[in-house]
């Protein structure tokens, strides 16, 4: 029996199929070996077909496994605030399973607002149950692009305008996923930061900002959160298209930060074969909309990473290492996701997904104004509430572009506040009308608006308060992939509806569900506003809870709210700087993105980042740092206190911003560095204790191209805001 098993061995061996003398598999399925000698074991029994195979699409979702050898293929799905519903093979349309209603996460923007990385990782592990339970391999989020302009139609999908807030927000989701034995893909890599001319626009920019703004979010995923794959994104980056970018894919993601993953590209993102195969691209994803066959025009076989990439490297043009070095990478996504020993078999549409759902929902409602106690209205305090708005029936987990699902359920903030009211205390008039949600088109309300506008006065004519319910939804042009916004107004006459219910109604609360900042004409005139982003399946709930007072709100701003459109960074050098000239755009505001440049600038926002309002108050004791002076290679560790000194319990996000009044750059007034969310009870004070690593305080030097700490005096501020500063400390680097 031994001899056999020898011999065996010997012929296995011998021909390349190594195997573990226990158990006869083969190394490359044998889960007790490590990822990469089982890499390197399938490589080695490939064909060069096989090889290419593993680089481009089979599917709208799906790519090449190694049929031969047992190794399966590789599915996807958007990503990033639930699971998609499957479609058919070569379209985009619904293949109509019955099995496929997710549940929806608040979008990206609202888990920023929470400033809390541990409901981050909640959201992770809870996206990436369903996504493993719906047998994928490859979660297509998150997003982490910097908002720039709040035009961008697609910022809903991302982390805001801090590259340190999305840095620390972004590796708990990655690695909540990824322990479910499913990749997260963080997207879109790099300075997707506008949906206008997506395809092609040329970005330029510093090197300063590249670095120091749109990049970090990106290394943080890569670095801290090993993320196994990462997407490129559609636009151009200094005449190269991002999917196949020598100076983003080879140079900074797989050399300087080591990325080990697979790159894949946007749907319809390659357009060059040898760039494709030389510049860093592993997957080629959705390059033709109708892939059918090798005979087809289009066919997958076409993709530039299929049949014309094989031909080149026959030719001899492209050398096999190249072909080896991305097969290698799509081979370590499989062992690490498909593969991998001990793969839980992850969950769908469990109570427990709706509890983190609602959560996040809830921590990441912000609390814009809230003057003379307007919020909380508990249950009974009135008997007649007016709700008045389409968001308050409208589903936002449809529409906005690939982000859209099919859910189980949806509950919406008519449905929460009439389930907390009781429907005979709540009359709703929809008030304006928006039109049906249409993929790449608008198609306006064909209604009588006046006749709404009519109704919705009538009904808050007669009411004790109004509740309204409005902002963007997920419409072409509005918080939608594909386009951006047209106007930064509030759409579909919500302004002048707004105006004439506060000529009946002064009792007025706006709740704006949106991605995105607005102008608010009507700021003073009403009392309370609620930033409530597109909240998921669960939102109608937490909106209630938050309006009734069952849960007091903490989320905090991700991005700062201009007062109008000319004062937000890039719209403030003209059409240039936004949205370009349809070939170019130029980041003429350079690093001065955000808050950075409102600080710098001395120009006040409406709301700040970093803000918002509890309905119980926090005094912030005086910042102290452990020492004086330190050296590049310490870190600062901050302490103040933190007292509720409201009558409710409540959280707080206390951030510390750094700035170096004296530097050989120009630096920003100041720039966040840490934060911390923590709750404490009515009356509780508790010692907030956070660390600034010195080399944190670097600026990209662009001569050098080191990150670069001067030494000299940096100052530190604790603050509610970034433009809230309760007290600062100096200290001296050496
Ligand atoms: C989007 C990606 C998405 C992909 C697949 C593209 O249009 O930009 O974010 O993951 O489609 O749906």
């Amino acid at each position: 029996m031994t001899k056999i098993k020898t011999a065996l061995m010997c012929l296995i061996v011998g021909t390349g199929l190594q195997a573990n003398a226990q158990s006869m598999k083969p190394v490359y399925s044998d889960n007790t070996r490590t990822v990469e000698e089982r890499v390197t074991n399938a490589l080695s029994l490939m064909t060069l077909d096989e090889k290419v195979a593993l680089c481009h699409a089979q599917s709208k979702f799906s790519s090449h496994g190694v049929p031969r050898l047992g190794i399966p293929e590789i599915w996807m799905s958007d990503g990033p605030h639930g699971v998609r519903e499957e479609i058919l093979w070569d379209s985009w349309n619904a293949a109509a399973w019955t099995n496929d209603s997710c549940t929806a996460y608040p979008a990206l923007t609202c888990l920023a607002a929470t400033f809390n990385p541990e409901l981050s990782h909640a959201y992770g592990v809870a996206i990436g149950e369903e996504a493993r339970y719906r047998r994928k391999d490859i979660l297509l989020g998150p997003g982490v692009n910097i908002y720039r302009t709040p035009m961008n139609g697609r910022n809903f999908e991302y982390m805001g305008e801090d590259p340190y807030l999305a840095s620390i927000m972004v590796v708990p989701y990655i690695k909540g996923v990824q322990q479910n034995g499913v990749a997260a893909c963080v997207k879109h890599f790099a300075l997707n930061n506008q949906e206008e001319w997506r395809g092609h626009i040329n970005v330029n920019l510093s090197d300063r900002a590249l670095y120091e703004i749109y990049l970090p979010a990106f290394k943080a995923a890569v670095e801290e959160g090993n993320v196994w794959s990462v997407m490129g994104s559609y636009n151009q980056l200094r005449g190269e298209h991002c999917c196949h970018n020598d100076l983003l894919l080879n140079r900074i993601l797989k050399t300087d930060w080591k990325f080990d993953g697979a790159v894949v590209s946007d749907w319809g993102g390659a357009h060059d074969t040898k760039q494709a195969a030389l510049n860093g691209l592993d997957i080629e994803m959705g390059s033709y909309t109708n892939g059918l066959s090798s005979k087809a025009k289009f066919g997958y076989d076409n993709y530039y990473l299929a049949q014309p990439f094989l031909q080149l490297v026959k030719k001899g043009e492209i050398p096999l290492s190249v072909v080896d070095d991305k097969a290698s990478r799509v081979l370590r996504l499989i062992f690490r996701t498909a593969m991998t020993p001990d793969r839980p078999y992850g969950r769908f549409v469990c109570p427990d997904h709706s509890e983190t759902a609602r959560k996040v929902a809830e921590e990441g409602i912000v609390l814009l104004k809230n003057d003379s106690r307007f919020f909380p209205v508990p249950v009974g305090k009135y008997k007649t509430i007016a709700v008045i708005g389409e968001n308050a029936t409208r589903s936002v987990t449809q529409g906005g572009g690939s982000s859209t699902l099919k859910v189980k359920y949806e509950v919406s903030p008519l449905d929460g506040l009439i389930e907390r009211y009781g429907k005979d205390h709540v009359v709703y008039a929809q008030g304006y009308a928006s039109g049906l949600t249409s993929y790449d088109r608008e198609e306006p309300a064909k209604v009588d608006t006046k006749a709404l506008l009519d109704a919705a006065v009538a009904i808050a004519k007669n009411a004790d308060v109004v509740y309204f319910i409005g902002g963007l939804n997920k419409n072409h042009f509005q918080d939608a992939e594909g386009g951006d916004r047209k106007q930064f107004n509030l759409p579909f006459g919500q302004d002048k509806l707004i105006e004439a219910i506060l000529k009946v109604n002064k009792n007025v609360a706006v709740i704006l569900i949106s991605g995105n900042a607005v102008a608010m004409p009507w700021v003073k005139e009403v009392p309370a506003i609620l930033q409530a982003w597109y909240l998921g399946s669960e939102g109608g709930h937490a909106i209630a809870n938050v309006i009734t007072g069952a849960v007091n709100p903490s989320g905090k701003l991700p991005f700062s709210f201009p007062k109008k459109l000319e004062d937000n960074a890039a719209h403030s050098f003209g059409k240039l700087s936004y949205p370009g000239d349809s070939i170019n755009v130029f980041y003429k505001e350079d690093i001065l993105v955000g808050y950075r440049w409102f600080d710098t600038k001395k120009i006040a926002p409406q709301f700040a980042f970093g803000y918002g309002l509890s309905y119980t108050t926090f005094e912030y004791g005086k910042i102290t740092t452990d020492k004086k002076t330190y050296s590049p290679d310490e870190t600062i560790k901050i302490s103040f206190t933190l007292k509720n000194t409201g009558k409710v319990d409540g959280a707080e996000a206390v951030q510390v911003y750094a700035s170096q009044p004296e530097a050989s750059v120009m630096r920003p007034a100041k720039e966040l560095k840490a934060f911390k969310k923590v709750f404490l009870k009515a009356g509780e004070i508790k010692t907030m204790e956070l660390e600034v690593k010195v080399k944190d305080l670097a600026f990209y030097n662009e001569t050098t191209h080191q990150w670069t700490v001067e030494s000299g005096e940096f100052v530190l501020r604790n603050a509610a805001s970034s433009v809230d500063v309760k007290s600062s400390a100096s200290i001296l680097v050496k």
